[in-house]
Parts: C-alpha cells; structure tokens; sequence
C-alpha cells in the first residue's frame, strides 16, 4: 500500500496550506546520538523554523523564526490571534508542510533530510495527529479507521484489534465499532480520531483546534481525553483559541505574527528559560 493512502496523509493533505515535499538536501546524514543522550533529549526540538507560503496573491510570513523544545510528558497550548502562523506550526512539526529554513529533532534524531516517506512512517509511530475536523475515512467502520495505522504500521491483526477495543472503550466508543463515521455526532467522530492518532502510543500527539468545530459538551470532552492523557505521560502539542482547552496543558505559547511572542508555564511549574547557543526555550529541567 503506497504512503499516500494512510489516513493522517490523506487528512494532511486535505488541510489548508498543506503541500507536497519541498526538495531538501538529502545528504545530510542524521545526526548520531548514544543511547543515554537520546534518553534526555527533547520528544521534540525545533530551531530557527521559517515558512513562507507562496501563493496567487502575496507571500505569507506564516513562521518567522521559532525556536522550541518540548520536553517528555509536557502538555503544551499553542494560542494565538487567527493567521498567526499556529497551523502551519503545527504543520512543520508533523512533517506535513516542510520549513524554507530551521531544523526539527524527534527524539534527538535530526530530520532536515527525511524525505515525504520517512514523515509518513514518523506520523504512524512516533506523531499523532488530529485535526478540526477529524478526517475520518469516510467509508471505513469506526473500527476500521482506528485499526488502520496499527496495521499499516505492522502490529499483527489480533494485537491491532486488540487496541483498538481497549481504547475506544476507554474513549467510551465501545458498542460502535460497525458505525461508520457519519453516523457519530461531532464529539463522538473526534473521539475515533483521537483512538486513531493514539492507537500505535506514539511519544508525540499534535492536535490542531482538535474541539474547533464542536460544541461545548464536546469541547468538554476532548479537553477531559487530553487530561486523561497527558497524565499518564502523554506529551501533547495543542493548538487552540479556546482558553478553556488551553488551561488544561502546563505550558502556553503565544504566537503572534509568526513567532513566539510568549512562553509561560502554569500551575507553578518552573519559568521557561532560554538556554543553549541557540535560545531553546526549555521546561522542568
Ligand atoms: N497554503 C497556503 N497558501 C498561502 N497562504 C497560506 C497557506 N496556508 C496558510 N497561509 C497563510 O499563512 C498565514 C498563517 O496561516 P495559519 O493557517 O498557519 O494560521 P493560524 O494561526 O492557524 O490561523 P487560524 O487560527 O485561523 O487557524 C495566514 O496568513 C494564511 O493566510
Ligand atoms: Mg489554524
């Protein structure tokens, strides 16, 4: 089965702004880590990411430089005034749309020369990705669509469905695994495709405006899933405009205008700081 037909790939590409693989220089091998290092390493490490779309009309600023790290089992809001850049962020840090300049690191591992490929592998195992308006393949069972990316990821039949029962029972979707998709309120189709974006436990979950297009009692329980999950060690990267969802994660990013314009951690945990050559916000050290 050719990359293109996994589910995240097909909601990637329906999302505004996404596109195709920018050509990147291939050569640069990634960077060697040891097995220590890689432990203490940041789930996820950007530096000096850049884009800019370039469309009919002028060209959009959308990244103007973000440095971030986020840090094992963090739960991090990204918030911001619409067209700040937040999406296609989230997009650059998903492998969906590549950055004009800047770097990204999973787990330490350098990924500048991944080609389209090697992302769709990475959003199978290592990036969940859920977006507004759930994606869902339309004409696959709930079952299915959560199934899917465990067994294009590998994960014997049996173990695949075995996941599948045991989270969408814990997503409280059990009873409606013959259900196809549009047969499931809102709230309930967010919910297979959060099953979908968790079923292969990837380190990473990204989500953007995940309760955008649903109403309170929705919003209510994606906000109550993503706690759920972040304690128990999930690490989260959530863009959102609803104040609501943000105060549920323990660190919040504004961005404006393409940058991040502030970093603040809540709760009491420990301020940001800047370290490193580069300025790498990081948390909790
Ligand atoms: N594919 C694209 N082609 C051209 N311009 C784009 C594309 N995608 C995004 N943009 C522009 O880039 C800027 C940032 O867009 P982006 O979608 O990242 O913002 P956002 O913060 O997610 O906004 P919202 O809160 O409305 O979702 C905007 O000016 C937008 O018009
Ligand atoms: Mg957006």
């Amino acid at each position: 089965m050719s990359d293109d037909s996994t589910p995240e790939l097909r909601a990637g590409s329906r999302e505004p702004g996404a596109q195709g693989p920018v050509p990147r220089a291939e050569s640069a091998a990634p960077r060697a880590e040891s097995a220590v290092s890689r432990a203490e390493n940041p789930v996820l490490r950007a530096e000096g990411l850049v884009k800019t779309h370039r469309g009919e009309g002028a060209p959009a600023h959308a990244v103007r430089g973000v440095d971030l790290a986020v840090r094992r089992g963090e739960f991090v809001a990204v918030t911001g005034p619409s067209g700040a850049g937040k999406s296609t962020l989230l997009h650059l840090l998903g492998g969906l749309q590549r950055p004009d300049s800047g770097s990204i690191w999973l787990d330490g591992e350098c990924a500048d020369a991944w080609r389209e490929a090697r992302w769709a592998v990475e959003r199978r195992k290592r990036i969940g990705i859920v977006f507004q308006f759930f994606n869902l393949v339309s004409d696959l069972s709930v079952a299915d669509n959560v199934e899917l990316p465990a067994l294009l990821a590998g994960v014997p039949p049996k173990r695949a469905r075995a996941e599948r029962t045991e989270l969408l029972a814990e997503l409280g979707l059990a009873g409606k695994e013959r259900s196809m998709p549009g047969e499931l309120s809102g709230g309930e189709q967010q919910r297979v495709a959060l099953a979908r974006a968790l079923v292969n436990r990837p380190p990473l979950l990204l989500a953007d405006e995940p309760a955008g297009s649903l109403d309170s009692k929705g919003t209510r329980e994606v906000m109550r899933l993503l706690s759920r999950f972040h304690q128990r060690g999930q690490t989260i990267v959530l863009v959102t405009h609803d104040a609501r969802l943000a105060s549920a994660a323990d660190r919040v990013i504004s961005f404006f205008d393409g940058r991040i314009a502030d970093d603040a951690t809540l709760d009491g945990g420990a301020p940001p700081r800047r370290g490193g050559i580069s300025g790498v916000l990081e948390l909790k050290d």
